[in-house]
């Protein structure tokens, strides 16, 4: 298999030159028209959430090649994000999606102080966010239509709290991994259900920390499993439980990992949602990329203990879903700005099967850990 991926990962490089040629100064989202990137770096959508997924890519890229085209793609991206950390608004719960890939990878290739700097100053963001009644992470700032999420946390959140265990290991204070930790055991408290799954949002009385219940989010409703938030969860438990070694995140991400691995269809596509009606088409590749990660992750952490059997199980879940990638929805044309087609950003939302960037970020993630060409982001 060594040589398949390493043609995949050759591919992508290829690609990828280009897009990054044609994209300086640019933070691609998603197509604007066919196979084009837009920008999201303007005033207005400077603050979206995946602003730091273009920035990763080129730092993995660059991790891959050495060719400044990308190194200097991913420190202007940095600096452009500088204007989210002034805009309080701007923050919220996906600090690290915005700062791990851009910031502290940027301190993790060369010890950059001013990147170090942005770094701490998000962790403190994210940290700030913490309500210490109910043991949660708050995530999104006010809603527009007046819905109120002072007592709403999320399961995406989960892969934020790397920053908040980087803060603490550079400043040498517990505090961020301690707010890292609580918030990851009210999550396995409040979001887990019977069978391993979980829900996208739970509610809190802000005031007393008291748990109100869920709310259905991007997924098809309350009960059902939205395959990314699955993803979120079974990359993010095994993440924490790489920075800590606390048995009860391994067993939080097998529960997730065994579940989704289990909820594989047959032709390997994910949908948006695992109880989807089987007539629909809608996919998010993104939800197979971001679970590939997580899965690799935990075979790696598991392959030399007695749990070597479903270290196996989920390394080759995970290969399935990347040749799946590879062979469906892969596009290499270097022409072509967008690396995975078929993503979804909610099950409810008109459109779906379209490009979005932290797909490409995921497989090439992905790809990269098993070329060893992975910068370390999480
Ligand atoms: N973090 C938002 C999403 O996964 O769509």
């Amino acid at each position: 298999m060594a040589d398949r991926w390493q043609e995949i990962a050759d591919k992508i490089i290829k690609k990828e030159r280009s897009v990054a040629e044609r994209n300086r100064g640019r933070i691609p989202y998603t197509t604007k028209e066919a196979h084009v990137f837009g920008d999201w770096s303007g005033e207005r959508d400077i603050a979206w959430w995946t602003n730091g997924f273009w920035g990763g890519m080129l730092w993995q890229l660059w991790n891959a090649t050495k060719e400044d085209v990308f190194r200097e793609g991913a420190v202007d991206v940095e600096k452009k994000l500088d204007r989210v950390l002034m805009d309080y608004n701007g923050m919220d719960h996906d600090a690290g999606f915005r700062f791990l890939p851009t910031a502290v990878a940027h301190w993790r290739v060369d010890g950059d102080e001013e990147a170090k700097n942005r770094g701490l100053l998000a962790a403190a963001n994210l940290a700030g966010r913490f309500n210490p009644k109910g043991g949660f992470i708050r995530a999104w700032n006010d809603f527009d239509d007046g819905r109120d999420t002072r007592g709403w946390a999320i399961i995406d959140c989960m892969m934020n709290l790397p920053l908040l265990y980087w803060a603490s290991d550079q400043l040498e204070d517990p505090r961020f991994r301690m707010i890292a930790e609580i918030h990851a055991e009210t999550v396995i408290r409040n979001f887990f259900r019977e069978d391993g799954s979980v829900c996208h949002i739970a509610g809190f009385d802000p005031a007393t920390g008291s748990y109100l219940g869920r709310h259905g989010g991007q997924g098809m409703s309350e009960d059902s499993s939205w395959t990314r938030g699955q993803s979120w969860a079974l990359y993010g438990f095994a993440l924490s439980f790489q920075h800590t070694g606390r048995e009860p995140y391994l067993t939080a991400a097998m529960r997730v990992a065994d579940r989704f691995a289990m909820r594989i269809p047959e032709d390997g596509r994910i949908p948006v949602d695992f109880d989807q009606e089987s007539s629909c088409t809608w996919q998010d590749d993104t939800a197979a990329a971001i679970a590939a990660c997580g899965l690799i992750t935990l075979a790696r952490l598991l392959k030399d203990t007695d749990k070597a059997d479903a270290a196996k199980r989920y390394q080759d879940a995970a290969e399935r879903l990347l040749i799946t990638l590879d062979e469906q929805d892969a596009d290499y044309d270097p022409a072509h700005d967008e690396l995975l087609t078929k993503c979804s950003v909610a099950y409810h939302e008109e459109k779906h099967n379209f490009p979005i960037i932290y797909g490409d970020y995921f497989f090439i993630e992905a790809i990269w850990k098993l070329t060893d060409k992975e910068l370390f982001i999480w």
